[in-house]
């Protein structure tokens, strides 16, 4: 099996859209360089989504009119209906991301839409992608559990991962938006569904509600899973999932897997100035547990060095 490990970037959507400073398209840019810098190659950009929904992620077009397209990166677009589509498109999108939830309260807090008309949207904007050469990655979303509803039957989720793959989905990323499912659940999901279809199509995204988050993509990478949504330094939080805290952090993710013999071609240590660029911009204390180990390592090194010194 493959050591490879795609870290697919989020902090950029799923990270800002929540976050209540506004952070202009250049500090958006500003950490996105940063990223790239430090290897990250798949990128989900923003969302084209109602402004008034979600007012940070109302620059999407400015945005990606501006993204660096010359790096190697994989950027996505998340677009929550076939208005969505088609502003994403007309902005450059190459590839997009469906959000389908899997309870019917969540679809309607989310999207306005119950979860029989947002399986149907979803299922028509695949479709018309797939004729007009863009590449549609679906998100099955709320998949462990649901703010409003509370558990979620795994078979919900293999019915609605079944309904997306036959419309045409490129992948599917199964998401535990609120940060609460565990192991063992994770586990008979991604089992199932890689059985069903092979690991490689599909994706995990973990929010770290529960402090879970690197334990269900440890579960998620023994089955086989090997693309991972992460938000550098932690950053998130649904607007629409109250309670729900940050994506699992890109840093913890990498060094967990590097550690263990994975590849994911990016450098930690420079990872660290992506984090500082968006805790400059947002105005919060971020940083995956990783990254106090690395300073304090540090604080070591500068202590043995001014002792050494006197
Ligand atoms: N982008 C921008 N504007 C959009 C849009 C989109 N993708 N889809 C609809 N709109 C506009 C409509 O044109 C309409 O504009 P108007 O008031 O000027 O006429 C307005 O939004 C309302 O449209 P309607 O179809 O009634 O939708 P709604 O108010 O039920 O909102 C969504 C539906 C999907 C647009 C909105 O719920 C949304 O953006 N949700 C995304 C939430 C999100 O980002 N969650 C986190 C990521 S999963
Ligand atoms: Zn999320």
């Amino acid at each position: 099996m493959s050591d490879k490990v795609i870290i697919n970037e989020v902090g950029l959507r799923d990270g800002l859209q929540n976050q209540p400073r506004h952070v202009p398209v250049k500090g958006k840019l500003k950490i996105l360089d940063a990223l790239i810098d430090s290897g990250v190659r798949s990128v989900e950009a923003t969302s084209f989504v109602s402004p008034k929904a979600v007012p940070q992620m109302a620059d999407a077009a400015e945005l990606y009119g501006r993204l660096p397209l010359d790096k190697g990166v994989t950027y996505q677009a998340l677009v929550p209906n076939e208005k969505g589509y088609e502003r994403a498109v007309a902005s450059g999108a190459k590839t997009i991301a469906l959000v389908l939830a899997s309870t019917e309260q969540m679809n309607v807090k989310n999207i306005g839409m119950s979860l029989e008309r947002a399986t149907e949207v979803n299922i028509a904007v695949i479709k018309r992608a797939k004729r007009e050469g863009i590449i549609p990655r679906s998100y099955i979303s709320t998949a462990v559990g649901c703010p409003y509803e509370g558990d979620v039957a795994p078979e919900v989720v293999f019915d609605l991962t079944a309904r997306m793959f036959e419309a045409g989905a490129a992948e599917v990323a199964v998401a535990d938006t609120i940060g609460s499912g565990n192991p063992a659940q994770v586990k008979f999901i991604f089992e199932t569904l890689a059985n069903r279809y092979g690991p490689d199509r599909l994706a995990a995204h973990f929010h770290d509600t529960r402090g879970l988050a690197l334990a269900n993509t440890w579960a998620a990478l023994e089955c086989g899973i090997r693309t991972f949504d992460t938000s550098i330094g932690g950053l998130g939080g649904c607007p629409f999932a109250p309670g729900a805290t940050g994506n699992v952090a890109t840093e913890d993710v990498v060094h967990m897997v590097e550690r263990s013999g994975f590849e994911t071609g990016i450098d930690v240590e420079k990872l660290r100035k992506a984090v500082k660029i968006a805790a400059d911009y947002t105005g919060q204390a971020l940083g995956g547990r990783v990254l106090s180990w690395i300073e304090s390592q540090e604080r070591r090194k500068q202590a043995k060095a001014s002792a050494a010194a006197e």
